[in-house]
């Protein structure tokens, strides 16, 4: 049987976070998260906030393929010295909200050292004062990129599907967050769910592994259907809630968005 989650070092010397930076991570790649970050930025954006996607998968970022961005810099210069934030910001026309990428097609900072790594961080702490709410789109798995980016957002949004191994990463990811800072804010987020009573119910099975090896039941935030308009808007390059406001998935992240601002 697996532990609960013990106080670690790491969570005893807690680093600062900042409370409007909303970090969206799954533990397995390829469940939405992406597509979830641009979406829900944008819902925000449209609510009248300052809004700011942050893109922290360095890996292989793509945010800036999903919105067909050509920034005349990024992150990955930011990281390595010659760039500023402000060089690397690029503002989403018509859209209202704006975005710091990676830029993709460079693998070059998958494994970063831990200079990297702390001026990535030092990056998005500079930055988050200066919006309402910055949206950070992390990478699959929960390697030591992934956990320090964690440890600096408000918020954790763990998004999952019904795949097993969806379940399985995300038990993961959360049980690592936990024990890094145990009083962490930590949401589920179903995507690609069949009905909203069937991510309801693939919630149910998550929380019941949370809460049986856990002692942990971190709530629902919110259910996003499978819509065949996610894929047409990231095939065009442009935003579903610009593409098709009214698609299911579009009213399911305005949804999730609304009770975003009313939690927090
Ligand atoms: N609600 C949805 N309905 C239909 N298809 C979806 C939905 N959400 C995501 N997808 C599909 O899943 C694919 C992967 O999405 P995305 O790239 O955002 O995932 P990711 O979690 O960021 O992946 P990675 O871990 O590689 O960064 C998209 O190309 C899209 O086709
Ligand atoms: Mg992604």
């Amino acid at each position: 049987m697996m532990e609960a989650p013990k106080t670690t070092a790491a969570a005893r010397h807690a680093l600062p976070y900042a409370p409007n930076v909303i970090a969206v991570a799954s533990g397995k790649g390829g469940v939405g998260k992406t597509w979830f970050s641009i979406t829900l930025v944008h819902a925000l954006a449209r609510r009248g906030e300052r809004a700011l996607l942050f893109d922290g998968d360095l890996g292989l970022a793509n945010v800036d393929v999903q919105l067909g961005l050509y920034p005349a810099s990024d992150l990955r210069r930011v990281v390595s010295g010659p760039a500023s934030l402000k060089d690397a910001t690029v503002e989403v026309k018509d859209a209202g909200f704006s975005v710091i990428a990676g830029r993709s097609g460079h693998g070059g900072l998958a494994t970063m050292g831990p200079a990297q790594l702390d001026s990535l961080s030092r990056a998005l702490m500079t930055v988050a004062p200066s919006y309402d709410r910055v949206v950070l789109d992390l990478g699959a798995g929960i390697d030591r990129t992934v956990r320090a980016l964690t440890a600096r957002a408000g918020i954790n949004l763990v998004v999952i599907n019904d795949e097993p191994t969806s379940m399985t990463d995300a038990y993961a990811f959360i049980k690592v967050t936990l024990q890094q800072r145990p009083d962490v804010d930590l949401r589920v987020v179903v995507n690609q769910a069949e009905t909203q009573r069937d991510g309801e119910r693939v919630y149910g099975a998550m929380r019941k592994a949370c809460e049986t090896f856990l002692k942990a039941s971190p709530p629902l935030l919110g259910v996003v259907r499978r819509d065949s308009w996610v894929r047409d808007s990231i095939r065009r390059q442009t935003p579903l809630l610009s593409r098709n406001p009214n698609a299911p998935a579009a009213q399911d992240v305005e949804a999730i968005a609304a009770r975003l601002l009313a939690v927090t």
